[in-house]
């Protein structure tokens, strides 16, 4: 009787570490709690930890007005959105847009100007992708330390639409339109163009990061060759410290090259904190008062506290699947193969060598995502180019965790706006060189349909 014990358990171990309920290959975590998006990589070692959780006071804890006593995490603001990274990415999770009568907190508004082609912009247009607002800047901040007005008051509305299937059922769907109220700087630039974004959730960074640029590449060529009107492209984007273009990864339009340019960024557009890799102040040169605040320091962040929250933004852990053996999952998971739904949400790839993080290295995982930017359709569009990504296209977010966003965040807004209230709600938002997987989807019957929506829930 042993024996055969020992038998199943030789066959189950050997097995186990590179079959899909390891979403993130050895660094992944079973825990399905609350704190599922919170813990560091199941393979990072006791000493490394250390740095996790060094990494992790910073991004949870808020930074205060300069000059204050506590000198490494003073200098928030003059302008900002929120006062820590955790008040947007919630849990380690994903944000949201606000319920009627909140302010927003866990989604930000980005604005550009969109003018044709003027030498004046050429360094903006290389350096950031985009051309900023010339009195706003790149991001609305609507809260700012005492003595500086806030730039604006955000809200949203919501346009309802419905969607029709083929079985009769009809589903309401929402779209928002940022309304700006208070605009404390002037009238926005009228070739303004706004893009609401929520914060995605923190999982799996360092495993997408060492995803070989081949791989991306490979993806490129077999969509093409594929014919199936699926055919995403690499963002190419600004690497501040190489100082050339490198393949973004990071952000709704993949505007980010690595974790450490995004999470400096952050700390500069979202909470008005400088570094070396972003010097510039939340200020324009319009916004004189907020110019002349007191500043937390040249910079404000040092580069060792960058690196820790780089570190710990990194070292999150995929949490592994759920309900692998449930028939309807498993339905589900061919049906999303079936309706090519995997040409863009790839389930399966190995992260390269990296030798300052041997713990994401040669590592088999299942993110559903192919990291490429795909036209979506105007739906989805924000009308908003971030270098090569145009108005229409997005990045395929990576849906590892997604079932358990009820669980760690208690709601399951989906898509780069948070418009979508639930998986189906997403899928249906689906158009451009989706919509033929959109549209295999509505004419699934009502029961597959329901198996495909419980394999997603299981990732
Ligand atoms: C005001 C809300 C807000 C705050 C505060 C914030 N973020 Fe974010 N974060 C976002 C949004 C929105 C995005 C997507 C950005 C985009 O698409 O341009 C994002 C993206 C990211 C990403 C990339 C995620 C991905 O899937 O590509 C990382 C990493 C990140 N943030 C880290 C941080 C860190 C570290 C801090 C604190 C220094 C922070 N963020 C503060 C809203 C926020
Ligand atoms: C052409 C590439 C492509 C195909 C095919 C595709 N998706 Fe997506 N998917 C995307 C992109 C890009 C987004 C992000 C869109 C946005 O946020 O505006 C997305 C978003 C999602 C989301 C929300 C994820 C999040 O983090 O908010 C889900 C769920 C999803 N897709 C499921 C599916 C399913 C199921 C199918 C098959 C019916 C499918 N997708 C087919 C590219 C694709």
């Amino acid at each position: 009787m042993f024996r055969y014990v020992g038998i199943f358990l030789y066959f189950y171990c050997s097995v186990a570490l590179s079959e899909p309920p390891y979403s993130g290959g050895e660094t992944t975590v079973f825990n399905t709690s609350v704190n599922a998006f919170s813990m560091p990589a199941k393979n990072l070692s006791l000493i490394r930890r250390e740095g996790f959780f060094i990494g992790n006071a910073f991004f949870k804890n808020p930074w205060v007005t300069a000059p204050a006593s506590t000198a490494a995490r003073d200098g928030l603001g003059p302008l900002f959105n929120t006062n820590a990274c955790q008040s947007c990415h919630v849990k380690d999770g994903r944000g949201r847009p606000p319920l009627d009568d909140e302010n927003m907190i866990s989604m930000l508004v980005r604005i550009s100007i969109d003018v044709p082609h003027a030498k004046q912009y050429l360094q903006q247009l290389t350096e950031n992708g985009l051309i900023a607002e010339p009195v706003y800047g790149g991001q609305i901040q609507n809260r700012a330390i005492r003595g500086v007005k806030p730039e604006a008051e955000v809200t949203l509305e919501w346009l309802e639409s419905e969607f029709k299937f083929p079985d009769g059922a009809v589903v309401k769907l929402r779209k928002p339109e940022v309304v700006f109220s208070d605009l404390a700087y002037g009238e926005l630039d009228e070739n303004t163009v706004v893009s609401a974004r929520v914060a995605p959730a923190m999982i799996g960074m360092g495993l997408l990061e060492a995803i070989p640029e081949s791989t991306l590449k490979q993806f490129v060529t077999t969509q093409k060759q594929s014919k199936s009107g699926v055919s995403g492209k690499l963002n190419y984007v600004w690497d501040r410290r190489l100082q050339k273009k490198m393949p973004g990864r990071f952000g709704w339009k993949a505007a980010m090259p690595n974790v450490k340019q995004q999470v400096a960024s952050a700390f500069s557009g979202d909470i008005g904190i400088t570094s070396n890799l972003f010097p510039e102040s939340s200020c324009t040169s319009k916004q004189v008062k907020c110019l002349s605040a007191p500043s937390g320091g040249e910079p404000e962040l040092t580069n060792e506290i960058l690196d820790f929250v780089t570190f710990y933004s990194k070292s999150l852990a995929v949490p592994a699947r759920r309900n692998m053996d449930d028939a309807s999952v498993q339905r589900g998971e061919e049906i999303f193969a079936e309706i090519n739904c995997n040409s863009c949400h790839v389930e399966t790839m190995l992260t390269g060598a990296d030798k300052e993080f041997p713990e994401y290295s040669q590592q088999e995982i299942h993110p559903y995502t192919d990291l490429l930017l795909h036209d979506m359709g105007e739906g989805l569009a924000d009308g908003m180019s971030e270098f090569e990504a145009q108005g229409t296209e997005w990045r395929t977010p990576p849906l590892w965790g997604i079932g358990l966003l009820q669980t760690v965040n208690e709601h399951t807004n989906l898509l780069h706006d948070g418009r979508a209230r639930n998986i189906e709600e997403a899928i249906l938002w689906h158009q451009g060189e989706a919509l033929n997987s959109r549209n295999a989807y509505a004419k699934l019957s009502y029961e597959d349909r329901q198996k495909l929506l419980d394999f997603i829930n299981s990732l």
